[in-house]
């Protein structure tokens, strides 16, 4: 049993943990340590609080020990047995569970009995209702990011005629009801008030991430980390669990900025991809307007060939790449490159794959050395000194349309220059657009080569192919 004063104690040095948490996740070569540092914190968090002066009564251990052994093994299970492809509904999903979490407290909270007085029972009442109305927003919103990452629901943009008055309808009524809440509160009433906000608010969720299309999920999933922080801070608030508080506050503000990166990378105004209606289908074919051009294929030991011959190879992965598992054989043909004196690089679109990181996170699982992979920024110069560009599975995040074309869904993204090298080789199954459903004209220029086929079954021929 420990006392408050060393129940204080534990949830600061927790704290402490946490933010060294982000500060070591933010590179590569300390992500490692910064996720230690989660862990234990999160223990030294858990423990606290389980031992701590509120929870009394054997009855309450056995429940708490029973929801930890569901939860966990729950957790334990999904965890193995997710693919690397399906983390981001994950995550949506996960999400939406510290939703529910903040709605049910609230509810909980709302029902319980209250030795608050005056202005601080208003207060609490602020915080129930608030916690309820962002938790069910979360809930929902993820829930529908959840169906769109898995392709459970379509891709385009839902767009209700009037939407953005239906939004702000919904946003008043919300206010006039907190309003309502707040007085039938003083006499213990209120509940058809705060039925009638969940509705609306999970309402609002749905239609929210209804009308962002495709092309704008990565914002998306970002956000939806940003309120499901808020949305325990508010639980925090309900709870007074200051602990609660911080670490909400801190996925909420990160996922905020995250958002706000990931909009730079996409050239894309935060106000506008929340606004909703960007971007088509994702991954269906748009039909090709006009001539593309001719196609020109290659096989694996060609490839094989120019790579052996290159001075500066720069491989770009994609979605693909995590699709197929080939980041073993990326490290295994790098490695043997290297070895023969060839300088390859990797270079980093910050939305390739389907969440912030994927790729990174791939690479280092394969070994792939920190010093060689780059972001976009860092190389996107150094195209026109490439002697062999190597696209692995990846489309939306090397089309030439994003910078060429004004009228393309992705135009004024930032797009990695690979055209600008002296050859593109881009292995990929078919001539299928990618997750913005936009075609590509990288595929049909003169210095490109297209390297049909699964990408680690077209590396594995391309790794026995070099010398
Ligand atoms: P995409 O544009 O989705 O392209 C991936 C390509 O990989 C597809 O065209 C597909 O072509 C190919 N592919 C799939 N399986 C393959 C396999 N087994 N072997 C070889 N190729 C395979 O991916 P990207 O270039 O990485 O761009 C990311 C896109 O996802 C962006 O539009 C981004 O906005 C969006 N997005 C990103 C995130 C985050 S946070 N990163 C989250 C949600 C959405 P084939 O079918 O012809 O093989």
């Amino acid at each position: 049993m420990m006392s408050q004063g060393l129940v204080t104690v534990s949830y600061i040095g927790a704290t402490i943990l946490f933010i060294l948490t982000l500060g070591g996740l933010s590179h590569q070569e300390t992500a490692r340590r910064g996720n230690l540092y989660g862990i234990i914190g999160m223990t030294i968090a858990v423990l606290a609080t389980v031992l701590g002066p509120e929870v009394v009564g054997t009855t309450s251990y056995a429940l708490i020990i029973i929801a930890m052994l569901l939860g966990g093994t729950v957790g334990l299970i999904l965890a193995r047995k997710v693919a690397m492809t399906q983390m981001p509904e994950l995550v949506a999903i996960l999400h939406s569970l510290v939703g529910l979490a903040a709605v049910l407290v609230g509810y909980v909270n709302f029902m319980g009995e209250s030795h608050l007085v005056g202005v601080e029972k208003v207060i609490h009442e602020v915080e129930i209702y608030i916690g309820i109305l962002i938790g069910a927003v979360t809930f929902s919103g993820s829930v529908i990011a959840f169906g769109k990452l898995s392709g459970k629901i379509g891709g385009k943009p839902l767009i209700l005629p009037a939407r953005h008055f239906l939004n702000l309808a919904l946003l008043i009524l919300a206010i006039w009801l907190g309003d309502s809440f707040l007085a039938a509160a003083e006499h213990g009433e209120g509940t058809w008030q705060l039925l009638a906000m969940t509705l609306i608010a999970l309402a609002f969720g749905v239609h929210m991430v209804m009308a962002i299309g495709g092309a704008d999920m990565p914002v998306v999933v970002s956000m939806l980390n940003s309120y499901s922080g808020w949305a325990a801070s508010a639980t925090g608030f309900m709870l007074s669990n200051d602990l609660l508080i911080v670490v909400g506050a801190l996925v909420g503000s990160s996922g905020a900025i995250l958002s706000y990166i990931m909009c730079r990378a996409m050239n894309r105004h935060f106000l506008s991809v929340i606004a909703g209606g960007f971007g088509t289908g994702g991954g269906t074919v748009v039909a090709a307007e006009g001539e593309q051009g001719e196609v020109f294929p290659i096989d694996a030991e060609e490839t094989a060939t120019l790579l052996a011959n290159a001075k500066e190879v720069m491989i770009i992965p994609g979605y693909g790449m995590a699709v197929a598992q080939a980041q073993h054989m990326v490290n295994d043909i790098t490695k043997h490159l290297r070895d023969a004196g060839v300088n390859v690089r990797f270079g980093i679109h910050p939305v390739a794959g389907r969440m912030p990181g994927h790729m990174n996170v791939l690479l280092a699982e394969a070994h792939v050395p920190y010093d060689i992979v780059y972001e976009m920024e860092e190389i996107n110069d150094d195209f026109p000194n490439i002697d062999v560009s190597v696209v692995i599975g990846a489309n939306d995040i090397v089309n030439p349309s994003a910078l060429e074309d004004p009228n393309s869904p992705i135009a004024g993204m930032p797009v990695l220059e690979c055209w600008k090298g002296k050859t593109t080789i881009v292995l990929k199954r078919s001539m299928a657009s990618g997750y913005a459903g936009v075609d590509n004209p990288l595929f049909f220029k003169e210095n490109t080569r297209m390297l049909f086929g699964d990408a680690k079954e077209s590396l594995e021929a391309v790794f026995k192919g070099l010398p």
